[in-house]
């Protein structure tokens, strides 16, 4: 299905929150390089960029907030890149992955566009990546996906990712359950790449840590019937349980959870669980520590001026998922102020985009990693009073260990 996205926000709340955004980005941009010299003089025509992330569904939200802050970072840099316009192309991916192949070629082949940005799934990630590393364009950008695989074994040099791989908002969650004294864990996770490698991180984590993981509980996606698995819970009594669902699936879960009267026994997770959940959620939410590469309370000025900008332009309050559309729309501009929007100067895009700039991200400074993953702090944060509170820095400056990554 074709959806031309718009319904989050309006242009003129984005040209009202690029106003903002504007300064944080200017701080953030670099200066044209030598690449510059070989510019597309007077080429005119937009730059495509084509967006695949799902408007519907359990991830809805995500989808939003990603398109949202990347159009309001672009904004902030007059809607142009690189000199030439920009015109976003966007289909719903409805999470869908055997349509993800179809979908794809529909951006790639019939609208030709230069960069194709998304998916939030990591299933659909996986179908992306292995259509588009095949070929030299366009370049994608993976703007929330964390299948481990996109920068492992198909990690290609024309696809990047602003986000995170699953193994390392994972890990150090399973490290601080340790730390905080359990002994026994039940994971629960929807049944599919996302939720399988995250869970594997975070029980080797455990483990490793003295913790014993005495379940794994894997739900279908996207369904969220949690009674009769909560029920197990109860019945297995672990010290702690660490849970991987996202956007209104993780609404429901940490309701039910509360319902049930499991709240006696600690919940932990990667942020996912409680990100841009956690005021819908409610009495329910508070007390969930999770790990994550963003706090919306982070007390830098880059991530001030986000938050500020992000709520002027929509209504919302700034979650990951914004940051991390902001952080790719952030790196398509600096990409292609660098070859003067040279849209066919493809290593030049990708040297680029290597050595982009993301000192005044609102999560924090990051860079790119060999494989195109960031390399970046993750953040320990606990729900208080309907709102993450950040307790510390949980792991340093992560860098995914990129596996089978052999970049051609
Ligand atoms: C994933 O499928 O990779 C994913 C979806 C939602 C939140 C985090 C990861």
């Amino acid at each position: 299905m074709s959806n031309q996205h718009n319904k989050g926000i309006s242009r003129r709340s984005l040209i009202k929150g690029a106003g903002a955004a504007a300064g944080l980005a200017a701080a953030g941009s670099i200066v044209p390089s030598r690449f510059a010299m070989a510019a597309a003089h007077g080429n005119k025509a937009p730059v495509k960029v084509g967006i695949l992330l799902p408007y519907s569904g359990t991830y809805a939200m995500l989808g939003n907030s990603i398109t949202d802050a990347m159009k309001l970072r672009i904004a902030a840099a007059g809607d142009m890149l690189g000199g030439r316009p920009v015109e976003y192309v966007a289909i719903d991916s409805e999470m869908s992955v055997p349509k993800a192949p179809q979908n794809t070629s529909k951006l790639v082949d019939k609208d030709q566009v230069d960069i194709l940005v998304g998916p939030v799934h990591s299933g659909i990630a996986a179908a992306m990546a292995k259509i588009v590393g095949k070929r030299k364009q366009p370049i994608m950008i993976v703007p929330n996906a964390g299948s481990n695989a996109v920068t492992g074994p198909l990690c290609a040099p024309n696809i990047f990712r602003t986000s995170f791989s699953n193994w390392q908002p994972a890990y150090p969650g399973g490290t601080q359950m340790a730390k905080d004294g359990h002994k026994t864990c039940v994971t629960i996770a929807w049944k599919y790449a996302a939720g399988r490698q995250m869970m594997d991180a975070g029980a080797d984590a455990f483990t490793k840590g003295g913790g014993k993981v005495i379940k794994d509980i894997e739900v279908p996606f996207p369904d969220v019937e949690f009674q009769a698995f909560l029920s197990e819970i109860a019945a297995l009594k672990p010290d702690a349980v660490f849970a991987f669902f996202s956007g209104g699936g993780a609404t429901k879960f940490l309701k039910d959870y509360a319902a049930a009267g499991l709240k006696s026994i600690p919940l932990y997770g990667p942020g996912f669980l409680t990100e841009g959940v956690a005021k819908a959620a409610g009495e329910a939410a508070e007390g969930v520590r999770t790990t994550l590469h963003y706090s919306a309370d982070l007390d830098n000025p880059s991530n001030v001026a986000f938050r500020t900008a992000y709520e002027k332009a929509t209504g919302r309050v700034a979650n990951v998922f914004a940051v991390q559309g902001y952080d790719a729309g952030s790196l398509i501009v600096q990409a292609m102020a660098a070859v003067r929007g040279d849209t066919g100067a493809t290593a030049d895009i990708i040297s680029a985009m290597e050595n982009a700039n993301f000192i005044d991200s609102p999560r924090g400074p990051w860079k790119m990693s060999k494989a195109h993953n960031p390399i970046q702090n993750i953040y320990l944060r606990e729900v208080r009073s309907g709102a993450q509170k950040f307790l510390g820095v949980a792991a340093e400056g992560l860098e995914d260990p990129a596996t089978g990554c052999k970049m051609a």
